[in-house]
């Protein structure tokens, strides 16, 4: 790696000295923010050596590769900042326990969005719009009811967002010009307006599909979102509304238990952002290309459902479940040692120490279950945990526990099935969407389309061949060629029709 100058041949210059070993030029490459220009490389050239294929491109300059983004900073934002060796979150400035433990999920969407917390009336107005947009057009109960009886959640969930944007034509730059929203930037206060409208139909739409994806499924009407609730509190009693006199709460009161809905305003806080994650850089990588926002939010949707990201809760509770009783953790530790299993909830692209916000959410944990009962698999969580963090293999891998570890666990205590945990990871993270949206839509120097390079490895030009010249072993390889698959009844019944009274054997 890196040789250290001598002291004495030291001088602080914000800059980065590279010799080019191909040609011996020298340059210097400035640094900012601790960071330096990827595209300052693309100047460096050199005529091919004996190894690089004329692919390589190596006459046009010296691309970086980063594959899967480990070290690549993609935008400038003053949205969230994570220290993953010290388990620091901050959005906004503000660290993460403060906000859990004195503030509520839509003052902490407006400080995400905004910039700043808001004063009484400017809280006041943003929780007025966000609940306003609440409802939803009524054909949309038509759009649910044509998914499968046993659709997963997040299809639905995803498929909405989609939906949604097609009754929004003045948000859509397809139609109405592509600077529709970019024109903000530069002052346009219809513009900031329209982005804003979008931004409160996201959010408070985002409890209304979630719960109708719910309800479906449980074979309920839809409910019209109340008011006079906190948004956690609507979204539960969405949820959970049978008729106009049940008894969601001790007191009679129509409203949901307020336990409950305080300790999912809190997971909605602790999920409301989290800077460069998967979800948020699809949308941000959607957004992009300039389409309505709600197509964003539905590309985000999809990136959070997989079980590296937002389905990790799901499968915490199946590992779980599948290990049954603490006294199978060691044997379950050796096989994710071996590489058979995953320890699902513990690991991070990020944090190197524990996930600051996994303690709150134990915290948190304690409160649910006093009011729903003792979950008997905390019994196995706490085992696993505290055996991970003694086992040197984790250790040495700085590998901890994240938030998902425990919010399956939350959610399981509350009664939501396994398959619905993504969605509660949506709805609270549609505010970290919106607010690098905007952010990026407000960007004074524009915004360029996020177009990645690759490193092509592939065949160089090579002559097409006829097809009675190929044989089979025309590609060998794995993955080459389309796999020979099992056919359904119907798919074998309706092939042997169409070959009827030709001799076929390969069906
Ligand atoms: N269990 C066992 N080994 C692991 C795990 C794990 N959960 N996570 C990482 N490792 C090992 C990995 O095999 C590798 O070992 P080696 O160096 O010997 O090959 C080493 O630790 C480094 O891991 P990595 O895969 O290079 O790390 P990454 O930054 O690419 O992946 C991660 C991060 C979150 C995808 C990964 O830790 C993981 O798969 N964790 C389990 C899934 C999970 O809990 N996801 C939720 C993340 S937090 C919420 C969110 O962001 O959505």
């Amino acid at each position: 790696m890196g040789k250290q100058l001598p002291a004495s041949e030291l001088k602080r210059d914000e800059s980065l000295r590279v010799v080019d070993n191909r040609t011996g030029k020298e340059y210097t490459v400035p640094i900012t923010h601790n960071s330096i220009p990827a595209n300052f490389f693309k100047g460096i050239r050199a005529a091919p050596g004996p190894n690089d294929r004329p692919e390589d491109e190596t006459e046009r300059g010296l691309r970086v590769a980063d594959r899967g983004f480990l070290n690549t900073a993609v935008i400038e934002s003053r949205i969230t900042y994570i220290d993953g060796d010290n388990g620091i979150l901050r959005y906004r400035g503000y660290p993460i326990e403060q906000l859990a433990e004195r503030s509520s999920f839509l003052e902490v969407s407006y400080l995400l969005i905004y910039g700043a917390l808001p004063s009484p009336s400017q809280l006041s107005h943003f929780t007025s719009e966000v609940l306003l947009h609440g409802p939803i057009h009524s054909d949309a109960e038509g759009f649910f009811r044509s998914f499968r009886y046993d659709a997963h959640p997040m299809s639905m969930l995803t498929s909405a967002f989609a939906y949604l944007g097609s009754y929004y034509g003045e948000a859509n730059p397809s139609l109405q010009g592509q600077d529709l929203f970019t024109k903000a930037a530069k002052g346009d206060p219809a513009a900031l307006q329209n982005m804003d409208r979008q931004i409160f139909r996201l959010i408070g739409k985002a409890t209304t599909l979630a719960a109708m994806a719910y309800r479906i499924r449980q074979g309920r009407d839809f409910v019209v979102p109340p008011t006079g609730m906190s948004y956690t509190e609507s979204f539960l009693y969405q949820l959970d509304h049978l008729s106009p006199t049940d008894h969601l709460s001790e007191s009679h009161s129509n409203k949901p238990h307020p336990v409950l809905a305080k300790a999912l305003d809190i997971l909605f806080i602790l999920h409301a952002d989290h800077e460069m994650n998967a979800s948020s850089t699809t949308v941000l990588q959607t957004g992009s290309s300039l389409p309505d926002p709600f197509s964003a939010v539905a590309a985000g949707c999809a990136s959070l459902y997989g079980p590296l990201h937002g389905g990790a809760n799901e499968a915490v509770i199946r590992m779980l479940l599948s290990i049954g009783s603490p006294k199978n953790v060691p044997a379950f530790l050796e096989a994710v040692k071996k590489r058979q299993k995953v320890l699902s909830g513990f690991g991070h692209r990020v944090y190197k120490t524990s996930d600051p916000r996994s303690f709150i959410i134990r915290k948190v944990a304690d409160e649910v279950f006093a009011v729903t009962g003792r979950d008997p698999l905390l019994d196995t969580a706490m085992a696993l945990h505290d055996a991970a963090l003694k086992d040197d293999y984790f250790v040495s891998r700085k590998l901890a526990p994240n938030v998902d570890f425990w919010s399956g666990l939350i959610y399981r205590a509350m009664g939501f099935p396994m398959d619905f945990f993504p969605v509660l990871f949506v709805v609270p993270r549609v505010v970290g969407w919106v607010a690098h949206w905007r952010q990026m839509m407000l960007s004074p120097s524009g915004v360029k389309i996020w177009r990645p390079r690759q490193l092509y490895l592939g065949p160089s030009t090579r002559d097409y061949v006829p097809l009675d010249e190929r044989t089979d072993a025309f590609q060998v390889g794995v993955g080459m060629e389309p796999s020979v698959i099992e056919h359904s009844g119907m798919t074998k019944r309706r092939k042997l029709a169409e070959a009827a009274g030709k001799v076929t054997s390969k069906l």
